[in-house]
């Protein structure tokens, strides 16, 4: 397994682009499968779970073309197997996307159960219930969901007893071929759900109040071919810009979205950073300065990221005064405490709350990635830990940090990853 190498120690000063957003290309990628024409999907980041979702697809036999910039062209009605099985759903829980799609368009599908997960039991019961109420026979049997429908799915209003966000992405894809009328209430808010249902509306959907807690879909017989680009990954923007704010530098982000960063821009101003906007970049300035702790809470969009938590964790860990992070999202999501711990930090938890001691100065150590985010905080201290950190099982990070070693290197970052 490789491992990343990170010498501690370094301002970071510099300007990098970010990449397509995970969390959008996963789900637009699945909503290829609602097509009746050829369908190009673009500005994908080069990313473990990208590949896996292509390599579903490609499972599935469905007919599919990638060019050396990773744009991908799929034609959803070559389709030769309604099924997505254990080993790929496996590596990558987001392969229930796949679900709601093939279901509509084809009217049988059979998706292995995402087991669960290291931050927590990740339950996919609203999916379910939500397909189920759109006239959908489901049966969960050996590991497996057997869904079918005779004829179309249905139009239904659903009320979704917690917000999910690919759970409101997958009944959005699915009522986007049933027949009548679908409303979405307590519909996730997040820019990647806003970033499908446009998507979707270009291949000739009828979706609005995306971005609202209430969606309405009006079902189409069929969804033409387009070409979309997924927009930038606004949890890759944040944790670049806490590297700057954790290592007192100054860094600008290119090709990326300040918009829907709101929160989490709002908590790094209160960390202390002078942070400068423009239509597609953001610029992070520390002029040198200790960051100040913060306290942050995790909710759904538009409020603060779950998916940013690990790295304010770290961002806390070295600042001046003591900051509480509360998690609402998922219940288990602090694995990276313990090895911050390890390095020096002065984390207690109590439930979902870790209570933050800043310190003057981590100590390099060898840690473990466990999950995704949790990698990337790990990593953030590591960058300014006195001496070595070695991070290991960052197949993590590979998830979703596109050159994660390259663009903290551009940035002026000692890193390096060590192949197995
Ligand atoms: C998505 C993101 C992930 C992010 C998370 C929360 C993708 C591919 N992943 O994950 O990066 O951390 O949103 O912003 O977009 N829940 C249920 N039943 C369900 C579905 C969810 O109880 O059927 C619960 C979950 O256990 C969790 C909460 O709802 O506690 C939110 O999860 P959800 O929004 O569904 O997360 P994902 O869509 O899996």
């Amino acid at each position: 397994m490789d491992k990343l190498i990170i010498t501690g120690g370094a301002s970071l000063n510099g300007e990098i682009r970010i990449s397509g957003s995970k969390n959008s290309a996963l789900p637009v990628l699945a909503a290829t499968l609602l097509c009746d024409e050829k369908m190009r999907v673009c500005n994908l980041p080069h990313l473990q779970d990208i590949t896996t979702m292509i390599e579903l697809l490609g499972q599935m036999g469905v007919d599919l073309i990638i060019d050396d910039k990773l744009n991908l062209e799929v034609e959803a009605n070559t389709i030769k197997e309604l099924h997505a099985p254990y080993e790929l759903v496996k590596t990558m829980r987001a392969s229930i996307l796949v679900l709601g799609p093939m279901l509509a368009h084809f009217g049988e599908a059979h998706v292995s159960l995402p087991g669960g997960c290291a931050i927590g039991s990740r339950p996919v019961d609203l999916h379910i219930h939500g397909l189920r109420a759109m006239g959908a026979d489901i049966e969960v049997e050996n590991g497996y969901i057997h869904a079918s429908v005779k004829g179309r799915l249905r139009g239904a209003r659903i009320v979704l007893e917690t917000v999910t966000v690919t759970g409101t992405e997958n009944l959005m894809m699915a009522a986007a071929l049933a027949e009548g009328q679908t409303i979405l209430e307590n519909a996730a808010r997040e820019p990647e759900v806003v970033d499908l249902a446009e998507c979707l509306n270009r291949m000739g959907a009828d979706v609005k109040g995306a971005g609202t807690d209430t969606i309405v879909i009006n079902g189409r017989d069929r969804l033409h071919g387009c070409d979309y680009n997924v927009i930038p990954d606004r949890i890759e923007t944040g944790t670049y810009l806490v590297a700057g704010a954790i290592s007192r530098g100054k860094v600008k982000l290119k090709q990326t979205r300040p918009d829907i960063l709101d929160a989490v821009l709002l908590k790094l101003e209160e960390a202390g950073a002078h942070i400068a906007t423009g239509d597609d970049w953001v610029e992070l300035d520390m002029k040198g300065n200790r960051p100040r702790s913060v306290n942050v809470r995790t909710a759904p969009y538009p409020a603060f990221p779950t998916d940013m938590q690990a790295q304010f964790t770290a961002l806390n860990a070295v600042a001046e005064g003591t900051g509480t992070i509360i998690e609402t999202v998922f219940e288990n999501r602090f694995m990276h405490v313990s090895e911050l711990n390890r390095m020096g930090a002065q984390i207690s938890l109590e439930g979902n709350t870790a209570i933050i001691k800043g310190v003057e100065q981590l100590t390099g150590a060898p840690v473990m990635a466990t999950d995704l985010r949790a990698s990337a905080g790990l990593v953030l201290a590591g960058l300014v830990a006195n001496g070595d950190t070695l991070v290991d099982r960052i197949y993590h990070i590979d998830r979703g940090y596109e050159c994660i070693e390259e663009k903290l290197q551009m940035l002026g970052a000692t890193i390096h990853r060590i192949p197995s």
